[in-house]
């Protein structure tokens, strides 16, 4: 095993750091203890309201149903933009960095403010307002962010959905949400490859007859096929478009944007997050957990498709009014030194990616690191699955040559922002865990039983307090949010992670403990891989599970019987591949596949998962009781033909 070494906070750190640890005991105290005069300040002091609000919080968690300064009135591109004009117009809001190392740009608040006006402008000319929602499916490039700025200065709803998944999946996004309005691009390019995104939207529009107009940015002039009255682009409209657009004056529980994401069961959900309390929140968190300090060059290697893209690419370094770097490429294009070039090039303080790149990148040694300078990083941080000590500490040695604190973030699509991470000049680091959680956020462990554990001990993560930017609803199925988040223990918010608490109060997320896989820090449902594969018409049944995988944190792992009379060989496997590609996106396919004459089940005909999880961990010591199946032997025959070994 691995030793834990307790990394105390540096004193230069905790010099320079707006908060040392007796700030956070006081303000983490202040703010369970007396949330709203907490929340009230925070909410004065980080964001400009056009109307101050009536009440701070209501909260029911019992009926999943919370709001944050109600009556408040305010508008996100205002806040992200418009108020930073005067003092920081010429600064820089977006550092752009192409795929290609040739190609980069730097966009002032000035020139921010004049693309997203006349983007608003052209919506609005072709009949969007506020409440309406539009589908952005786009590269990393600028206009990403400005179209998601563009939404909300005009009180549209956006749902963003990430450029790797597949026309399927994005025509089931623009239906489930009644998008009338797509924004996307001819290509992306990522890594030296050319990604259709033009070609995937029209392919989804064939069955989304609501759709009546596309916007497409011009980013690789490749060859695409037009529909005249519907698609326009982007450069020709925004020619001619007002330089201003109104600012909307938006209630703060007002939706701001909708944002797909897979659970235990079914299709995927949209979690809807609202105007005031989201961007709040991601604006504290920024500025605290990153310490993030004027000037500063701060950059979030995430997808603008992903939560972290949303409120750390674009909403809480806005509204901070920092200067943001988006990056178009891959940690290995051109080669495994990519990260550290950009570092360098752009002078990068700050710098948060996820660690299954940082592992990527550890395999091929420390070379391409040590030959660059990375003198200007600070500052470090993770997220989106558990770090592994190991690359914790490569991360801190190798990267950050024991200078820059490693900030490990807990939090999810429907938490909206960190909810759970040290903050540097406050906390000491220890390697795996998110360590305390943050202003306002009050986690509890609870047993099997749903009681909350005490003191040190292991149990399911839930949340006992409404948060601000806390997921309002799935949209158009509020039922389904209290079903998944606030049913299984009444009064509470259920993450699906488990976590162990330390005698210091420190947590560590040990992993997802319902049916999510966490590959690659992407949220695949297994319910989602199976559909795909059962579509195929050789197989009669699937299922699918996670296994511990070495860089991508775990991998897919999928149990499948044929029909009868098919023979399973290489060409079908091939074929179930493309169909999870087709119906999901090439992200989602599974390591491994196992040829599965029959699965365990119970005598009630339900698939024992707890078994198979088990062989495809290869952790078949501890299979528990098979007694309770219907036929035990079916289980021998799934151990002795076992991929992972
Ligand atoms: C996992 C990404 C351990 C966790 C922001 C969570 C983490 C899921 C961490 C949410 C972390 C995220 N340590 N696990 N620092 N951060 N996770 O919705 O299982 O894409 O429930 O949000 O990622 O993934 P999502």
């Amino acid at each position: 095993m691995f030793e834990i070494t307790t990394h105390p906070v540096p004193e230069a750190v905790r010099q320079r750091a707006y908060l040392k640890d007796e700030d956070y005991q006081r303000l983490y105290r202040q703010s369970v203890e007396q949330p709203e005069t907490f929340w009230a300040e925070q909410a004065n002091t980080f964001l400009d309201w056009f109307k101050p609000w009536h009440s701070v919080r209501h909260e029911d968690l019992r009926k999943g149903q919370v709001s944050w300064f109600r009556g408040g009135q305010l508008n996100v591109a205002y806040n992200c933009i418009d108020r930073h004009l005067a003092r920081r117009g010429e600064q820089v809001a977006f550092i752009w960095e192409g795929d290609n190392p040739s190609e980069s740009a730097h966009i002032t608040y000035n020139k921010l403010y004049s693309h997203v006006c006349r983007l608003a402008n052209v919506l609005k000319q072709r009949g969007v307002s506020k409440g309406d929602r539009v589908c952005i499916y786009m590269p990393m490039v600028p206009e990403a962010a400005y179209a998601m700025l563009a939404c909300a200065r005009i009180g549209a709803v956006h749902s963003v959905v990430f450029g790797g998944f597949s026309p399927d999946s994005l025509r089931d996004r623009i239906l489930d949400s009644d998008c009338r309005t797509v924004i996307t691009a001819d290509e992306g390019v990522r890594g030296g490859k050319y990604i259709p995104l033009k070609a995937n939207v029209d392919k989804a529009l064939q069955s989304c007859p609501n759709v009546s107009t596309v916007v497409v940015v011009e980013r690789t002039q490749g060859k695409i096929a037009w529909v005249e009255g519907r698609d326009l682009w982007y450069h020709e409209a925004l020619s001619t478009a007002d330089n201003d657009c109104p600012p909307e004056p938006m209630d703060a529980e007002d939706p701001l944007f909708i944002l797909y994401t897979s659970g235990s069961t079914g299709k995927p959900k949209g979690v809807l997050h609202t105007t005031g309390g989201y961007l709040l929140q991601v604006a504290m968190t920024h500025k605290y957990v990153f310490d993030y300090h004027d000037g500063d060059i701060f950059w979030c290697t995430a997808d603008v498709g992903w939560v972290t893209g949303h409120s750390y690419i674009v909403y809480g370094p806005l509204a901070n009014g920092a200067t943001s770097l988006i990056f178009e490429g891959v940690p290995n294009y051109p080669d495994a030194s990519r990260f550290w070039q950009v570092v360098d090039k752009h002078q990068v303080n700050i710098f948060y990616t996820a660690p299954t790149a940082l592992r990527a990148l550890m395999r091929e040694g420390e070379e391409p690191v040590k030959k660059t300078s990375r003198a200007s990083l600070r500052l470090l941080g993770t997220v989106g699955e558990p770090i592994n000590p190991e690359a914790w500490e490569w991360y801190y040695h190798v990267v950050g040559e024991m200078r820059c604190p490693i900030v490990d973030t807990w939090w999810q699509t429907e938490t909206g922002a960190i909810m759970i991470a040290p903050l540097p000049g406050a906390t000491a680091l220890k390697p795996g865990s998110a360590t305390r959680p943050f202003f306002g956020v009050q986690p509890a462990l609870l047993d099997e039983q749903g009681k909350e554990i005490d003191g040190p001990g292991s149990g399911v993560l839930a949340i006992k307090a409404s948060w601000p930017s806390q997921i309002r609803t799935v949209f158009g199925d509020h039922q389904r949010m209290i079903d998944t988040y606030f049913t299984a223990y009444p009064g509470y918010y259920f993450t699906g992670d488990g976590a162990r608490r330390d005698e210091d109060g420190y947590y560590w997320i040990t992993g997802r403990v319902d049916d999510v896989i966490n590959v690659s820090g992407h949220r695949i449902g297994t319910a989602e891989v199976e559909s795909a594969l059962v579509l195929h018409d050789a197989v009669a049944e699937a299922a699918v599970v996670g296994y511990p995988h070495d860089l991508k944190g775990q991998g897919i792992y999928a149990f499948v019987t044929p029909m009868k009379g098919i023979e399973p060989d290489e060409a079908l496997k091939q074929e179930l591949l493309a169909m999870v590609t087709q119906e999901i996106g090439s992200f989602a396919k599974p390591e491994l596949i196992q040829w599965a004459p029959a699965l365990p089940k119970t005598r009630s005909g339900k698939i024992m998962r707890r078994i198979l999880r088990k062989i495809a961990c290869n952790e078949l010591d501890t299979l528990g009781d098979t007694s309770t199946l219907a036929d035990p032997s079916v289980v021998e025959g799934l151990i002795e033909k076992r991929l992972n070994t």
